[in-house]
């Protein structure tokens, strides 16, 4: 016999984590079902109460259009929650494993408020098999019930790009699975009552698994290669852009530009399926070159900054250096993994002076994960380099020589994004 499912007029659903995946799902349910958001975070249920996200990615008119949504950080509010979608962090530890701590903890919370005919969905972005073969088994032994007996299981994973008002949950077609066919059917209609985009069921919870990791494998992998094809025509002395745009003529010369890869994604999630691979005995060779290439841009930047510089009289160590945006991208708050400290230690490793400016940051989390201070206002005139390595929507439009003005007259400018004219900077990916 499988296990019973919840009718719809029953269904009562809790978000378990409110972040930046998290929160835009409950926002979305809380519309439609009754929907309890959970965080272990009390200062996050506190802003979230007072209608506020800090992350900007639910506004307040709609945190106040989700009518069915409540908050708690209490695990008693979870009783009477029938589904319940776990949408914590998956980091990595400093060794580069998949730290599965807090995808352990919220599957012991949820065992715990787990009653027969419950079903329990996983969002956050895991290696095939994580599902069934860790959080399962937890849910088993904290509930004392039987997966697919008594409780199902499914996989959907996230896709929304933190920042992007364009591809936003409803919007971004959503991939589902099930631990059964009967609960896949019912974990894709949940998801179907939200995203207008659609659904795409998956015959089992590792397809889905294995989907959301290589989707940003590909795009770490991608831009490696771009990456690397930047440091050999910098070599060359060529400008890459040209290269690429004129490539990009063809048909099916894929789009990816050089830069930084940061952010707690595309960085982070390659390390889950290696691990896997590992784990299996076999040895991901491709994957783990494009990691170590993207992982060595920051300091390739700070470097050719502090070359530009030389050429120009001014020794590193004599040098003030502005730093432009410290968010692992532009126009977001986000600053997990943000690879703008690789440059920032590698011009300090030289002794160079930097001072780091971003308006969309918060100072006191800069401060608390990296040990920056953020300045509020960079002070004009006196920089011998300005590293723009976040075209965040007001230093482009600064244009070069608004930036041009907080630096001295041979200042050198660097441009990571290429987000300015080529001809009005000294350098660039
Ligand atoms: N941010 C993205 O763009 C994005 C996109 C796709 C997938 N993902 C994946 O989604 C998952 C969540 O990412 P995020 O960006 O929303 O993370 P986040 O750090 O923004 O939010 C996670 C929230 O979970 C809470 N939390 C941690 N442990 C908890 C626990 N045991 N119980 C309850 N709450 C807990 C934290 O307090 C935090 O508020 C990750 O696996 C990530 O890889 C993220």
């Amino acid at each position: 016999m499988t296990a019973p499912l919840p009718s719809p007029d029953q269904i009562r659903i809790a978000v378990i984590g409110l972040g930046y995946v998290g929160l835009p799902l409950a926002a979305a349910f809380g519309k439609h079902l009754p929907t309890l958001g959970f965080d272990i975070d009390v200062d996050r249920v506190a802003e979230l109460d007072r209608g506020h996200d800090h992350t900007l990615e639910v506004s307040e008119a709609a945190l106040r259009g989700a009518g069915l949504l409540r908050f708690a950080s209490d695990p008693a509010a979870l009783e009477g929650c029938n589904v319940f979608i776990v949408t914590v962090p998956t980091p990595i530890d400093e060794y580069k494993r998949p730290d599965l701590r807090p995808l352990e903890s919220a599957s012991r919370t949820v065992g715990r408020a787990l009653r027969r005919g419950g079903v329990v969905v996983y969002e956050s972005t895991v290696y095939p098999g994580a599902t069934e073969e860790v959080c399962v088994p937890i849910l088993e032994r904290e509930s004392g019930l039987a997966f697919n007996h008594d409780f199902s299981a499914g996989y959907s994973p996230e896709r929304i790009n933190p920042g992007d008002h364009e591809h936003r949950l409803d919007t971004i077609m959503k991939v589902t699975s099930g631990s059964t066919p009967e609960a896949a059917e019912f974990v894709d209609s949940l998801y179907r009552r939200v995203i207008t985009a659609g659904t795409h069921k998956t015959s089992s919870i590792r397809v889905a698994e294995g989907a959301k990791v290589i989707e940003n494998i590909q795009r770490d992998v991608n831009i490696a290669l771009i990456n690397e094809l930047a440091l050999i025509f910098h070599r060359l002395g060529m400008d890459t852009h040209e290269v690429l745009e004129a490539a990009g003529t063809k048909w099916n010369f894929l789009p990816f530009r050089p830069g930084l890869v940061g952010g707690h994604c595309i960085g982070v999630d390659p390390y889950y399926l290696t691990h896997k691979a590992q784990q299996i005995g076999y040895h991901p060779d491709m994957i783990l070159a494009g990691r170590r290439i993207n992982d060595g841009m920051g300091s390739h930047v700070a470097r050719r900054a502090i070359r530009l510089m030389s050429q120009r009289g001014k020794q590193a160590n004599a040098s003030k250096v502005l730093v432009m945006g410290l968010a692992f991208k532009e126009n977001c708050p986000d600053l997990r993994n943000t690879k703008v400290v690789d440059i920032v230690n590698e011009l300090r490793s030289f002794n160079a002076q930097v001072d780091v400016h971003d308006p969309w940051v918060s100072a006191r989390h800069a401060h608390a994960e990296y040990g920056i201070d953020v300045i509020e206002r960079p002070s004009p005139g006196s920089y011998d380099a300005v590293i723009l390595a976040v075209p965040h929507r007001e230093f482009v439009a600064l244009g070069a020589d608004g930036i041009r003005a907080l630096g001295t007259p041979d200042m050198v400018l660097f441009d990571v994004k290429r987000a300015l004219p080529r001809a009005s900077v000294d350098g660039c990916l």
